[in-house]
């Protein structure tokens, strides 16, 4: 899809001619700018830059090894994306394609807030980009990667100016190591991700109930008995700082604590405020182990852990957690009970401000910046903290209003599977901080998508993050008025392919995911698997927990359908499209009924298609109320586009008992954890067949 023209001179804020003779690409043109983030001006001029093999970067101005760096890494991209052979030393005194100048140095340490500004000039010629420090430089070159299109005449970079800057300095990705252990090449292709959609803020969740992930020498139990021995060394971890500092991308580290620590106790258990023993969680939940806040034992280990990692973290930020602590085991304790006594500490919330205020004390005793989720906002907290937002927005203007700094998380949950226009919808200056003062709204940094890795590992964990962390990434990037969703859908697909290209395997995990569920099959039994799993969904928010048969734990296999579904169905949205292409013709578009028609064909003959490999394998049988509740609602809705062709409406009756059994199959559907995304355009097709108002003519 070719966004450029009617739809970018709505969609980009500042859009303007770049000089005589420069003209807007028309829908017409070759080139399509699939830029995401969307840049925050963009003129588009006349011609293109051809991209072949004598492409040649060259930096100018500021120089230093990481940009070289990038230099490599953006030839060796342009290759995977062309599939164009370069060969580096033959082209050292060639032509230069795109000279990339750097004014001067940037932080040695990355801080919130430095300049990632960048212009970008492309003329058939040669392409300029300019920018006051690396990090722009590095923006900058994600940008020129993303403007490679493909043409008749070969692939080529469209002449054009973007003048470009992030709306938030904080821009941020969380991932859960701690309940399934991640890898460490896929830490770092997730890292490349971010590079592409110019995220700047890893958030490492490195402690949990189910694991301790990063190794501690001065307390070595932690690792050693809190992970199965599923943690980074700390090599491994400098080694991950400086691949995100290449990318421009901080790297802040979460201990979790005071709850959310059983791992830590495994090792440690006069950490705890029960009795123990304690070992590694394996079940998800909300769980009643805690530090025990009252011991000046804990403060001791803490001051001495916290050393450590502060020196291994070098960025300027480190989270304390401070989420959902239950307040059992604090309850249970008589000692506990008698420090608030005689501190007249009133309860459980005053007890863990009482904590968080002493763990605050040591991180600030390092130099560093305190963040906590929002439970951490309590009367008195140093106004140091930042407050990460998740239970909802209104921790996030509360805590701009009383002056404390904020992100927000509440609504980039990933792992909830929202659409990404859900996620896209969410504005960290949105909801009750739209009230704020304009000091107040500065008080808001950005925000960060979070991916919580209950029902996440790393062989699926690609495909929950991307490419939906891109609608939030342009989000936090672009400016305010960026909200044509049907423009973020193509440029998200766009980027979808183009993720791939850098390695990530969001798309491609599936394949190998279905043909480990299928065994072995004939290729027609294995294309109903696929379109299966292509046109269905993962059941949302918090309830695969509720639905389990039995309790999910971290030894749980996830080699099911619901595991290798994607988030969000692209086969679902056309076919909704479709369908509301259909009704707005006033369902008179023989072509595009066809086109619906075949969908639901295929849909349709998937239960009996899929038959022999459900008797042949327990995880495709398992998945077989799904793919029955799809084939049969395919046919209620395929039963509903005849009688509207064939001009005989249903009774409202039987417009009902249809709906009725609908919603039986999505229930259905539900009892392997999946949801039915296309039920909403079938059900459009029924109403529209039984009622005489919903296909009139078009307007
Ligand atoms: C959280 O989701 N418990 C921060």
């Amino acid at each position: 899809m070719n966004w450029v023209g009617t739809a970018a001179r709505r969609i980009l804020p500042e859009l303007f001619v770049l000089a005589a003779g420069a003209c807007m690409l028309n829908a017409q043109s070759n080139a399509s700018l699939n830029i995401m983030p969307l840049p925050a001006k963009v003129a588009l001029g006349d011609g293109s830059l051809k991209i072949d093999a004598s492409f040649r970067i060259a930096f100018t101005g500021y120089r230093e090894a990481r940009l070289d760096r990038a230099g490599v890494r953006l030839e060796r991209q342009i290759q995977r994306q062309t599939g164009i052979v370069m060969l580096r030393a033959s082209k050292s005194a060639g032509v230069v394609t795109l000279e990339a100048n750097t004014e001067h140095e940037s932080k040695a340490i990355q801080e919130l807030g430095e300049d990632e500004s960048y212009s970008l000039d492309v003329t058939p010629t040669g392409a300029k980009l300019h920018a006051g420090n690396p990090l722009g430089t590095l923006r900058g070159l994600q940008t020129f990667l993303q403007l490679i299109a493909i043409t008749p005449e070969g692939f080529s970079v469209p002449a054009l100016h973007i003048e470009d800057r992030p709306r938030f300095p904080w821009r941020g990705l969380m991932i859960d190591s701690g309940r399934h252990f991640i890898p460490l090449d896929v830490v770092k292709r997730n890292l490349d991700g971010m590079e592409a959609v110019k995220m700047n803020v890893f958030h490492w969740h490195l402690s949990e109930n189910q694991g301790f992930r990063a190794e501690s020498r001065k307390f070595p139990k932690l690792h050693e008995q809190g992970s199965d021995g599923l943690f980074y060394t700390q090599e491994e971890i400098r080694d991950v700082v400086e691949y995100a500092r290449d990318r421009g991308i901080r790297v802040v580290p979460e201990f979790d604590m005071p709850g959310h620590s059983t791992a830590w106790f495994a090792g440690y258990p006069e950490l705890a405020s029960g009795s123990g023993p304690y070992v590694i969680e394996r079940q998800w939940g909300v769980f009643d182990p805690a530090m025990d806040p009252t011991d000046e034992k804990t403060y001791k280990f803490l001051n001495e852990f916290i050393t450590e990692m502060a020196r291994l973290f070098t960025d300027q930020f480190f989270h304390i957690g401070g989420d959902e602590v239950n307040g059992k085991e604090w309850d249970a304790n008589p000692k506990i009970q008698a420090f608030m006594k005689s501190h007249r500490i009133k309860n459980n919330a005053e007890l863990q401000a009482y904590f968080s205020g002493r763990v605050q004390d040591l991180v600030t005793k390092h130099k560093k910046t305190p963040i906590g989720w929002d439970e951490v906002l309590v009367p008195g907290v140093p106004k140091t903290i930042v407050i990460q937002s998740w239970r909802g927005v209104d921790s996030l203007a509360a805590a701009a209003k009383d002056g404390y700094r904020g992100i927000l998380s509440n609504g980039y949950y990933l792992d909830l599977g929202w659409s990404a226009v859900r996620h896209y919808a969410m504005d960290p200056l949105g909801g009750p901080a739209a009230a704020l003062s304009p000091e107040q709204k500065r008080l808001i940094l950005g925000g960060e998508s979070c991916i919580w890795s209950e029902y996440v590992n790393a062989e699926n964990i690609d495909s929950r993050i991307w490419p939906r962390n891109a609608a939030i990434a342009e989000r936090l990037w672009s400016s305010e008025g960026t909200n044509d969703v049907a423009s973020m859908y193509a440029r998200m697909e766009t980027e979808a392919t183009r993720l791939e290209w850098l390695g990530l395997t969001h798309r491609s995990f599936q394949r190998a995911t279905l043909q480990r569920m299928a065994g072995s099959w004939t290729p027609a039994e294995f294309d109903a698997l696929r379109a299966l799993a292509q046109s269905l969904e993962h059941e949302k928010d918090y309830s695969r927990e509720a639905s389990a048969v039995s309790p999910p734990t971290s030894l749980t296999p996830l080699n099911r359908l619901v595991d290798a579904v994607y988030p969000e169905s692209v086969v679902s949205r056309s076919f909704s499209l479709l369908v509301d292409q259909f009704v707005a013709s006033g369902c008179k578009d023989a072509a595009v009924a066809a086109q619906i028609r075949l969908e639901l064909e295929v849909w349709a003959s998937i239960e009996d298609r899929l038959q022999p490999l459900a008797e042949r394998s327990h995880l495709v049988k398992e998945a077989a109320p799904a793919s029955a509740a799809l084939s049969q609602a395919a046919k209620i809705a395929m039963d509903a586009l005849d009688g509207i062709q064939k001009g005989a409406l249903l009774a409202a009756d039987q417009g009902k008992i249809r709906l009725d059994s609908l919603n039986a199959l999505e229930q259905q559907a539900h009892k392997s954890q999946l949801t039915i995304p296309e039920l909403p355009a079938f059900q459009k097709l029924v109403e529209a067949a039984s009622n005489s108002s919903v296909c009139t003519a078009p307007k």
